[in-house]
C-alpha cells in the first residue's frame, strides 16, 4: 500500500510569538504544499528519502586558489527531526513499533522562512503515515499530534503553525483553541528575505527578554494580543469596502512595529516591508518567527508594483492565494 498526503504553508497575518504568551493570532494557508508519499519496507528501519524539500542552496566563495564551500546542511536536518519524530508518533498510536515505513518528501515551501514548512512537513507525514497504518484521524487529531512534534523538536511552539496546516483556510487561535473565521481572498504579496530564521533561536530569545524586563516586555505582548482582536472584529465584517482593508493594514504595520521592539526583524525585512508600503501596500510586517524569512503586504490592486519593489530591495516575491484547503490525502494505492 502507498499513501500520498500533501499539507499546505501558512502564513501569521498577526500575533507571531505573542501567541506563544496565550495571546490570540490569526493565520492562513496559502497555496505552497508539501507532499509525502508513505509505503511499507521490510527492513523495519524509517528511511527518509528528502530530494527536494527547499533547504537554502549552495554558496561557494573563492579566493587565489581555494574553493569554499558553505551550505546549510543544519536546515535539511532539521526537517528530518520532524519527518522522524512524526512517523515515530504516529507509529506509537498504532501501536506498530518496528514496522519499517519509507517516506518520500518533496516540497514548494523555502525553509526557515517563517512560512511553516516544518509544521507542513509534520502534518502530510502523520497524514500519510497514519493512513498507512489504518489508523482514523480526524484534522483536528493530526493537528494536535503536529504540535507534540514541534513540542518535542522545538521545546517550546503554540500549536497554530500545525493548526493551520491541517485545517485550512483563516484561523483565529488562542491557548491550543481554534476558530475557524470566514474566507476572504486577501490580495497578499510575500516577500523572502533569502536568508532563514531560527524558530526555536528567535522564541528563546524573545523569552530571554521578557524573563529580563517583563514590564517592558508584558504590554509589548498586551497591545499585540489588541492588534489580533481588532483584525478579528475587521476580518468578521467581510471583504466588501476598501476601508476595512485600510484599517487591517495599518493594524499590520502597528503589529510590525511591536515585532521590531521585540528585537525579531532585521535590516532585510525592514526594507522589504518599506518598499512594499512605498509601493503602495496598505500594510507591511513580518511573517512567522522573524530573524530573516518572509514579510507580507496587504497590496489590494498593487500586487505586482509591490512585487517589484520588493524585487528592487532584494528580496523574492511570491504572489500566493490563501488556501481553503488544510491536509489532503492526494492518493491511497492499496
Ligand atoms: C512561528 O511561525 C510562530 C511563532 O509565534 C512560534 C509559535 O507560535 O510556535 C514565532
Amino acid at each position: 500500500m502507498k499513501v500520498l498526503a500533501s499539507a499546505p504553508a501558512k502564513i501569521i497575518l498577526f500575533g507571531e510569538h505573542s501567541v506563544v504568551y496565550g495571546k490570540p493570532a490569526i493565520a492562513a494557508a496559502i497555496n505552497l504544499r508539501t507532499y509525502v508519499r508513505a509505503e511499507f519496507n521490510n527492513s523495519g528501519r524509517i528511511k527518509i528519502e528528502a530530494k527536494d524539500i527547499k533547504t537554502p542552496g549552495l554558496i561557494v566563495s573563492f579566493s587565489e586558489n581555494e574553493i569554499y564551500f558553505e551550505s546549510d546542511y543544519g536546515k535539511a536536518a532539521e526537517v528530518l527531526s520532524y519527518v522522524r519524530q512524526a512517523i515515530e508518533l504516529v507509529r506509537d498510536e498504532a501501536d506498530a513499533n518496528g514496522r519499517g515505513i519509507t517516506v518520500s518528501i518533496t516540497s514548494q515551501i523555502p525553509v526557515g522562512a517563517g512560512l511553516g514548512s516544518s509544521a507542513a512537513v509534520a502534518v502530510s507525514t502523520i497524514g500519510a503515515v497514519s493512513k498507512l497504518l489504518g489508523l482514523e484521524l480526524s484534522n483536528e487529531e493530526i493537528a494536535r499530534l503536529g504540535h507534540r512534534v514541534e513540542l518535542l523538536v522545538q521545546g517550546v511552539s503554540s500549536g497554530i503553525d500545525p493548526t493551520v496546516s491541517a485545517l485550512g483556510g483563516f484561523i483565529h487561535y488562542e491557548n491550543g483553541k481554534f476558530e475557524h473565521l470566514p474566507f476572504v481572498n486577501l490580495p497578499v504579496v510575500v516577500g523572502y528575505t533569502g536568508s532563514s530564521g531560527s524558530t526555536k533561536e528567535l522564541v528563546a530569545m524573545v523569552r530571554d527578554t521578557y524573563e529580563d524586563i517583563p514590564d517592558i516586555i508584558e504590554p509589548i505582548l498586551a497591545a499585540m494580543g489588541k492588534v489580533v482582536e481588532k483584525a478579528r472584529e475587521t476580518l468578521l465584517l467581510g471583504e466588501d469596502g476598501r476601508w476595512k482593508l485600510g484599517r487591517l493594514g495599518e493594524l499590520m504595520n502597528i503589529n510590525h512595529g511591536l515585532l521590531d521592539a521585540l528585537g525579531v526583524s532585521t535590516k532585510k525585512l525592514s526594507e522589504l516591508v518599506y518598499a512594499a508600503r512605498t509601493a503602495g501596500a496598505l500594510g507591511a510586517k513580518i511573517t512567522g518567527a522573524g530573524g530573516g524569512g518572509c514579510m507580507y503586504a496587504l497590496a489590494p490592486e498593487k500586487q505586482s508594483e509591490v512585487a517589484t519593489a520588493i524585487t528592487i530591495a532584494g528580496g523574492t516575491p511570491m504572489v500566493t492565494e490563501i488556501s481553503r484547503e488544510g491536509l489532503r490525502i492526494e492518493v491511497v494505492v492499496p
